[in-house]
């Protein structure tokens, strides 16, 4: 099939080079002009393991191109796949900006039949908005009956940034929201050789069921967090509380990490979408409410951990490991890493960080007093407590031992529980996680 993917981001590349392995041609369109001008080049700009290799074979291939011009590759198009960002506005509503003006731009260039997917993470409704704004354009140029032939599909996305490939490989499940029989099957032929269940279903249930899946996932952290809470008030550990829930089929043992609370450009902006939606349609989503409090209140209490056992905060010099929202990506967004960097350097202490892959991204949006460390044994030397925010491998690889000898006082406060079953008190550490005592 001839397809089009709108927006290059983790969702849009990452599709579009799945679609592309599966046999498709496909075009890739992004307004970034220098985020073209490297994919054209083979780079990939952003961290994510396998994704620089599928795009090489791939153009070797000829089997995918990069544009910043929708119109040159929309002519035979057959499938155009929205994947560009919906962020939260600063009311915490879904900024639809870039999707309506997408579907503007499809509605200008499109003169056949075509499906209009979306990817993106819209509210229920938005598929069906986006196909009347479609329609309209094509009306008001005068393609009044082609558009009567224009489709639309909601296909959320649930792949996890760290191991997007994997996840576009082997789907749990393939959620296809359409109106009619045809469209369905077009969009399942787009997905032939995949495996996981298929959900064809409706609009409002396929736009309904990604906000449903982020909000439960969020709701198992908070969950486990607050147990973390008790977990420390009553002597227990949360590690083994968590891995003996966790082998329930009925609970899992995913997203039962306790921790400095979740954060990353999906779960924060949907949980509050979700409740906000709830809300305006008469209906107070408590639960969802008390999930965000939870995890607002996760970084307090950790900031509070660090003040009890340091005093004040100011002038001391604090390593941290980690800026990422979790290990596997550079991906800074709503990092609770960095929020609490940022709110210890206000009280004064004295950074140096560290973070496998995120540091260039964080670059410019962390204070200038902020020192950034070649390595995460050099932001540790001469500390006088490490804070780890995320959770890398390449932490727990460190020498430990070395360590101890380059920092100035060997306290540790673990927000991922990353080195918890590392015994460092042996090694002369004292360590704090979050609800276990290592
Ligand atoms: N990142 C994830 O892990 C993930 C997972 C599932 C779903 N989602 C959802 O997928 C969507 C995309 O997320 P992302 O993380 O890939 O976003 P992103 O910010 O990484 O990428 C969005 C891309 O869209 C481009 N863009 C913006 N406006 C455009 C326009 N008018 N025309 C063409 N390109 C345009 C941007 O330049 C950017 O490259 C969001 O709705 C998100 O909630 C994300």
């Amino acid at each position: 099939m001839n397809i089009v993917v709108i927006g290059t981001g983790y969702v849009g590349l990452v599709s579009g080079l799945g679609y592309a392995k599966l046999g498709h041609r496909v075009a890739c369109v992004d307004v970034d002009v220098a985020k073209i001008a490297a994919l054209d080049l083979g780079e990939v700009p952003f961290y994510e393991p396998g994704l620089r290799d599928l795009l090489r074979e791939m153009q070797e291939q000829g089997r995918i191109v990069f544009t910043t011009d929708l119109y040159s590759v929309a002519d035979g198009a057959e499938i155009f796949l929205i994947a560009v960002g919906t962020p939260p506005t600063a009311f915490g509503e879904v900024d639809l900006r870039a999707v309506f003006h997408v579907a503007d731009d499809i509605g200008k260039c499109l003169d056949h039949e075509a499906i209009v997917a979306i990817k993106s993470t819209v509210p229920v409704g938005t598929n069906r908005k986006v196909l009347d704004c479609v329609r309209e354009k094509m009306i008001a140029i005068g393609r009044e009956n082609v558009s009567r032939c224009i489709q639309v599909a909601s296909v959320p996305e649930f792949l996890s940034e760290g191991k997007a490939l994997e996840d576009f490989f082997a789907p749990h499940r393939i959620v296809i929201g359409a109106e009619n029989y045809t469209t369905h099957d077009v969009m399942g032929r787009l997905h032939a050789g995949l495996p996981g269940t298929r959900i064809c279903t409706t609009l409002e249930n396929a736009e309904l069921i990604k906000y449903a899946a982020n909000a439960f996932l969020a709701t198992k952290i908070s969950f486990i967090n607050e147990m973390a809470c008790i977990a420390e008030r009553v002597g227990a550990d949360i590690q083994t509380v968590a891995h003996a829930i966790g082998l329930d089929p009925r609970i899992g043992p995913s997203f039962l990490k306790a921790g400095i609370g979740y954060g990353g450009s999906c779960f924060p902006k949907d949980v509050s979408a979700l409740h906000q939606l709830a809300g305006l349609n008469g209906y107070d989503f408590k639960l969802l409410g008390a999930v965000i409090e939870v995890n607002n209140h996760q970084r307090d209490w950790f900031l509070r951990k660090i003040e009890n056992r340091l005093g004040s905060v100011r002038g001391r010099k604090i390593a941290a490991w980690g800026l990422a929202f979790k290990g596997g990506t550079d991906d800074i967004r709503e990092s609770a890493a960095l929020d609490i960097i940022q709110r210890l350097c206000a009280r004064g202490a004295e950074i140096s960080v560290y973070d496998p892959f995120a540091m260039t991204r964080a670059h410019g949006l962390l204070s200038d007093d902020i020192v950034f460390a070649p390595t995460a044994m050099d932001a540790a030397e001469g500390a006088d407590a490490l804070v780890v925010l995320t959770d890398w491998q390449e932490f727990r690889d460190v020498s430990f031992s070395t360590l101890r000898e380059r920092m100035v006082n060997p306290l540790i406060f673990d927000g991922r529980n990353l080195l918890a079953d590392m015994h460092l008190s042996g090694l002369g550490f004292q360590y704090e996680g979050v609800g276990t005592s290592g």
